[in-house]
C-alpha cells in the first residue's frame, strides 16, 4: 500500500484519502492499486460499513498522472487502473464522496459509481479526455448520458472544460454543495447515518440498484480498449508532451 493513499477506519465508516497533495493527488499505478485494495478488502470486512473517498491538500484528483501515461501506459485489463475501476463499480459497501477541491478525468468519472457525493462550493470537474486525444473512462460514456441526456452529457465529454460544483449538482452528478469548511464534517455525518443503518438492508438496496451493472462493466471494457489504443496515438502524445512542456497542444497536423 503506498503512502499516497491513506486508509483509517473509525465508527466502521473507512476513510480513505488520495494524499499526493504536491502532485494535485494525481494516480499512479500504484495509487490505483492501493484504491483497489482498500475497496475489494473492505467488501469482505464486517468492521467496515461504508467508505468515504476524499483528498488531501486542495484537490480530491486531477485524475491519472500523465507522466505515468508516457511512461507506463496501461497495457491490458489486468493493470492497477483497471482493477481500480472494477472495484468502484461493483463495491458492495456504501461509497460517499467528499469533492474537496480539482476532480479532473478520474476524479469526477470515479464519482458516477459513488453513491453519496458533496463537493465544496469551490470544486472545480472536468471531463478533459478529448482534449487528451484519448476517450473517456469508467464507464462514463454509458452513464453520463444516462444520468444528464446526450446534449449535457456531450457538452462535458466533447467540449471537456472545467465546470462548477453547482453545475456538477444541477447535472446530477453531485447530492449537494457544500461550504468549504463544511465539507468534510457534513460527508463524515452522512456516513455516520449510514452506518448505523441495518447492514444487510443497505448491502441488498444498493445491490439492487446496481442491478445493471454488467452494462456499465461493459462499457468500462468498451472504453478501456480505445483508451489504451489512443494513449499510443500521436494526438495523445502531443496532449501529454505540451503538458509537461507548459504549453498549449497543436493539433493542427492531424487528420
Ligand atoms: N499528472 C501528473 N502531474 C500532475 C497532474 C497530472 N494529472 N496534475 C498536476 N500535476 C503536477 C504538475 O505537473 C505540477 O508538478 P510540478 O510542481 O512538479 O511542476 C504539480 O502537479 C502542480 O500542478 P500545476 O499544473 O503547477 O498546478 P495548477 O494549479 O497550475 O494546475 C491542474 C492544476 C490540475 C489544473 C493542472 O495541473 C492540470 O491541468 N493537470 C492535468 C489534469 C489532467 O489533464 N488530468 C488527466 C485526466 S485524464
Amino acid at each position: 500500500m503506498t503512502d499516497h493513499i491513506l486508509t483509517t477506519t473509525n465508527e466502521q465508516i473507512l476513510t480513505i484519502t488520495i494524499n499526493r497533495p504536491d502532485k494535485k493527488n494525481a494516480l499512479t499505478r500504484a495509487m490505483y492499486a492501493s484504491l483497489a485494495e482498500a475497496i475489494n478488502r473492505a467488501n469482505d470486512d464486517s468492521g467496515v460499513r461504508v467508505l468515504l473517498l476524499t483528498g488531501s491538500g486542495d484537490s480530491f484528483t486531477s485524475g491519472n498522472d500523465i507522466m505515468d501515461f508516457l511512461q507506463q501506459p496501461p497495457s491490458d485489463e489486468s493493470s492497477p487502473v483497471s482493477h481500480f475501476l472494477k472495484a468502484i463499480a461493483t463495491a458492495q459497501k456504501c461509497l460517499v464522496a467528499a469533492v474537496n477541491g480539482l476532480a479532473i478525468g478520474v476524479g469526477t468519472t470515479m464519482l458516477l459509481h459513488c453513491d453519496l457525493v458533496y463537493a465544496a462550493a469551490s470544486a472545480r470537474l472536468q471531463l478533459p479526455f478529448v482534449n487528451l486525444g484519448v476517450v473517456p473512462e469508467a464507464g462514463s460514456t454509458y452513464l453520463l448520458p444516462r444520468l444528464m441526456g446526450h446534449q449535457r452529457a456531450a457538452e462535458l465529454l466533447l467540449l471537456g472544460e472545467p465546470f462548477s460544483a453547482a453545475k456538477g449538482q444541477e447535472v446530477g452528478i453531485i447530492n449537494e454543495v457544500v461550504a468549504d469548511e463544511a465539507l468534510f464534517d457534513h460527508a463524515w455525518g452522512v456516513a455516520q447515518k449510514l452506518a448505523a443503518k441495518p447492514p444487510a438492508a443497505l448491502r441488498l438496496t444498493k445491490g439492487l440498484m446496481k442491478e445493471n451493472g454488467r452494462f456499465t462493466l461493459e462499457a468500462i471494457h468498451r472504453e478501456s480498449t480505445h483508451f489504451r489504443d489512443r494513449l499510443q496515438s500521436p494526438e495523445a502524445i502531443e496532449a501529454f508532451t505540451a503538458f509537461m512542456q507548459r504549453r498549449p497542444p497543436n493539433f493542427s497536423q492531424f487528420s
